[in-house]
């Protein structure tokens, strides 16, 4: 008797795709990018590579990356004003090309998973002889942007396959986070107020996942929505690249016009698409949630059909939306994991509803090497 098998199915243990198994390891990646990193009881956080004060001459930041890689560098670039420290995100393909005034007051962190990304590398290439300092934050021991950095922080997401990306996304933010905390002592000293919660909140992150994971309700979701023309994804803050990213999730593998914007852009033009054949997710992360619920009544008012991502606690979107993802409560700065997650499951799922090819999308690579 022969065993039938696929080598190409070999390495998915059991998942029919990469991409549902790395929405799965997130738990576990997420465990070993914070393991060691975050001393609960002093609130320091300790990013092995870096001495301590490695950032104290830092006035700004700049963080370069693409793709899913830039919503993580939208999302930390929140993070650090929050913090009092000027950030701005850019795509690397625009910054490499326009390179804004960078000089020694200046840390830029290029954010990406394969550490091959052209556009990225290049971007760190055009700020080379004006004193700033390159940072990679990357996925991929050795690869070319840890060469060309300074310095390397790993966001010890382990081996990711599937072109869409997840659990890179996730061990993205959550380095992010780390390293904002860092800045943030550096830059301003002291241990910054609300660290111990925040601290305390990545550490269960794992665990909530993995609520998420066993509790998500995503497919009855995706087996409504899955044969819209276009999906609109919408939030403030934090919640703004994470409505951007399951945008770009849910495009690039159920090939249905996706997008996403802020909440506060709608009614300066999105407004005017929105029927009710246009669902709408909403993403809300525990900050201004009353005014992204001020939009969700807008779009409800042209009928269209409302999907929220929202914590346990949040209830008053219940009335206006036709479906609730729940999150765990958490801290608001790790809040946009966990409803990406929710993200993810939904484009998955509608993507498998349409038999879509998963893991390798049509024009779509899953490092792109060329400018
Ligand atoms: C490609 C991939 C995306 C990825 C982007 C940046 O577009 O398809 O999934 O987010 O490159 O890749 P990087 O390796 O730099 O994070």
């Amino acid at each position: 008797e022969t065993v039938e098998w696929d080598p190409n199915d070999a390495g998915k243990g059991g998942y029919d795709h990469y991409m549902l198994k790395e929405i799965y390891e997130q738990p576990t990646a997420l465990r070993q990018t914070i393991r060691g990193r975050s001393n609960q009881l002093d609130g320091r956080v300790e990013l092995e590579e870096l001495p301590p004060g490695a950032f104290s001459d830092v006035r700004s930041v700049h963080l370069v990356a693409m793709g899913t890689s830039y919503h993580a560098a939208m999302y930390a670039q929140t993070l650090l004003a929050e913090r009092g420290i000027t950030a701005q995100a850019f795509l690397s393909g625009e910054y490499g090309s326009n390179p804004p005034p960078a000089d020694d007051g200046t840390l830029v962190i290029a954010v990406s998973q394969s550490g091959e990304t052209a556009d990225t590398l290049s971007a760190i290439r055009s700020v080379q002889g004006t004193g700033a300092h390159t940072l990679a934050l990357t996925n991929v021991v050795g690869s070319t942007l840890t060469r060309e950095c300074e310095d390397t922080v790993y966001i010890r997401a382990g081996p990711e396959i599937g072109v869409a990306a997840t659990k890179s996304f996730s061990a993205q933010v959550a380095t992010l986070i780390l390293l904002s905390e860092r800045l943030s002592r550096d830059v301003r000293g002291g241990t910054p107020a609300a660290t111990g919660d925040l601290l305390d909140a990545l550490s269960v992150l794992p665990d909530d996942v993995q609520r998420v994971l066993d509790e998500s309700t995503a497919e009855s979701v995706a087996k409504a929505y899955h044969d819209s023309e276009s999906y609109f994804f919408i939030g403030r803050g934090i919640g703004h690249p994470v409505a951007l990213e399951g945008a770009l999730k849910f495009k690039e593998i159920t090939y249905d016009h996706a997008e996403g914007f802020s909440a506060a852009e709608l009614k300066h033009g999105p407004l005017a698409l929105v029927t009710d054949q246009t669902p709408v997710f909403a993403v809300f992360t525990g900050r201004n949630d009353t005014k992204t619920l001020h939009n969700v009544k807008e779009v409800r008012a042209r009928d269209a059909p409302v999907v929220a991502v929202a914590a346990d606690g949040y209830r008053e979107v219940d009335d206006y939306a036709d479906h609730v993802l729940r999150v765990p409560d958490t801290h608001h700065d790790v809040a946009g994991i966990l409803a990406n997650v929710q993200l993810q499951l939904v484009s998955y799922l509608a993507a498998d509803e349409l038999s879509r090819p998963i893991d390798k999308p049509r024009n779509l690579a899953k490092s792109v090497t060329v400018e």
